[in-house]
């Protein structure tokens, strides 16, 4: 019979079937609509197969070559939009299959030889993952020499470094935006983990139970460049967890730019005042013509909930699940879908938009100035005078009280007035009260001295080269 089964699905499944499935059930459980973004994984995943099943002699030359064939075509159809994609043959797999079958007949129908859409579609969604987390790798790089660029461009621009939102010690900006590389440096790590166990290959689980037929897996992971084959084929074609660590990852990698969204917000207000962003990346107000506002970054800071809320979606998906697919694992494509759009788009306009940050270095140093930045350096000159520092904090908090009662800053205290709370300061103490004493005293690795910046920025450089 050359009838083609899948061509007809709409009408039965099989002979088995008495009835067609309701109009309703075929748009309910269909997933082409979205799931149609794993083509090109679906073609690449059959052709290792079909050409280990050539090389193990389960198909012929000729059925090779025809499958080859057929998909060339269909690779070329999809790419000029012009594959007809059919709902009623629910997901991208049975759409590719059937259409190969048309193209090339018989050789088409022996593809799915000890295969099953339960591996198939595992083995998609981790190809085309991997795919996704190399592109988001370059992007997370991408965004790190950026930030190296600018940290070096303001390593010693002072500004006050908050504990609590309060002024707490100078810092410099260079050293506050080196903070965002290191997180965005365990990103890149924990992503390029995470693929490590994406890139396992499920194929040859088949259903669940493995097949009789005497396929070579390690080649077809060879093929596809796949790290080693999964060992259970239970666990190959029910486990998402590389889906959920990957939505983790890209939460965290979120909840970083989030992080820095909010103080970009914050500093482009009028009461910091401490940057500029390009206007291009900010819209005006159609009623407050004075108004400038920071929507990438608001709508980065928006957007993390959703990706946040897609690993809540994901990780709830598998939790009740029985042993071994299950058609709740369809549901993990949407989330995945738009964790790494939101995440791809959020990191492609931030590398552009912090490659035009400008800092206001005047108003940054206004800023350290208020707030008595210097207090602990006060205490830490009272240490070295020989004071114990709980005392040196207790002097040092009598010697803020008396600049605030006068309406001054710590710093601008006459050495008159600083004697008369401790005796031992002398005239060497207004370096290490001044924002540049401050900065340069705090050399320790990590800290935001300028030279210890220079070297931090140094050190990026030498691992993203
Ligand atoms: N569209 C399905 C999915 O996304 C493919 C696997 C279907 N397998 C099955 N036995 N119904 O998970």
């Amino acid at each position: 019979m050359s009838v083609n089964p899948l061509a007809n699905k709409a009408n039965a499944w099989s002979a088995l079937f008495a009835e067609p499935m309701s109009e309703l059930v075929q748009r309910y459980t269909a997933s082409v609509g979205f799931d149609q973004r794993l083509w090109a994984a679906d073609i690449e995943g059959s052709l290792a197969h079909a050409e280990m099943l050539h090389a193990q002699q389960l198909i012929s030359a000729s059925d090779w070559a025809d499958i080859q064939r057929g998909m060339a075509q269909i690779r070329a159809d999809i790419e000029a939009g012009r594959f007809e994609w059919k709902l009623e043959l629910e997901d991208v797999h049975l759409n590719i299959e059937a259409r190969l079958t048309e193209l090339v007949g018989m050789a088409g129908k022996r593809l799915h030889t000890g295969r099953s859409r339960n591996d198939q579609v595992a083995l998609d969604v981790r190809l085309w993952l991997r795919g996704e987390i190399d592109g988001l790798l370059a992007l997370l790089a991408q965004l790190q020499v950026v930030l190296v660029d600018k940290a070096e461009e303001y390593a010693d621009t002072v500004m006050p470094g908050f504990t609590h939102l309060q002024v707490a010690q100078p810092v410099t900006l260079g050293h506050h935006l080196l903070a965002y590389v290191e997180m965005f440096a365990r990103d890149t790590e924990r992503l390029a983990d995470t693929r490590r166990r994406v890139n396992r290959l499920p194929l040859g689980a088949a259903a669940l139970a493995g097949t009789p037929y005497p396929l070579d897996r390690e080649r077809v992971a060879r093929t596809l460049g796949m790290e080693g084959v999964c060992q259970n084929s239970l666990d190959a074609v029910s486990d998402r967890d590389f889906a959920i660590e990957f939505s983790a990852a890209a939460s965290l990698a979120m909840v970083h730019i989030s992080r820095l969204s909010e103080e970009l917000v914050l500093w482009m207000s009028q009461n910091f005042g401490f940057i500029r962003l390009p206007d291009r990346f900010c819209t005006g107000s159609s009623i407050m013509p004075q108004k400038k506002n920071p929507d990438v970054p608001e709508l980065a800071r928006g957007k993390t909930g959703r990706v946040v809320g897609h690993l809540m979606g994901l990780i709830t998906l598998i939790k009740g699940q029985p042993l071994a697919y299950n058609k709740d694992n369809q549901e993990d494509k949407e989330p995945l879908f738009d964790t790494v759009d939101t995440l791809r788009d959020t990191l492609r306009i931030f590398v552009e938009m912090l490659a035009g940050l400008e800092a206001r270095p005047d108003n940054l140093r206004a800023a350290a100035l208020r707030g008595h930045a210097t207090a602990t350096d006060l205490a830490d000159y009272l240490v070295r005078k020989g004071a114990a520092f709980r005392d040196a904090h207790e002097t040092v908090a009598h010697a803020v009280r008396l600049a605030s009662e006068s309406g001054r800053e710590l710093a601008a205290l006459s050495l008159a007035e600083l004697q008369a709370i401790d005796a031992r300061i002398a005239d060497d103490v207004f370096g290490p009260l001044s924002l540049e004493g401050s900065l340069a005293s705090r050399r320790v690795v990590g800290g935001t001295a300028p030279e210890q910046v220079l070297a931090q920025v140094a050190r990026h450089r030498v691992r993203l080269a």
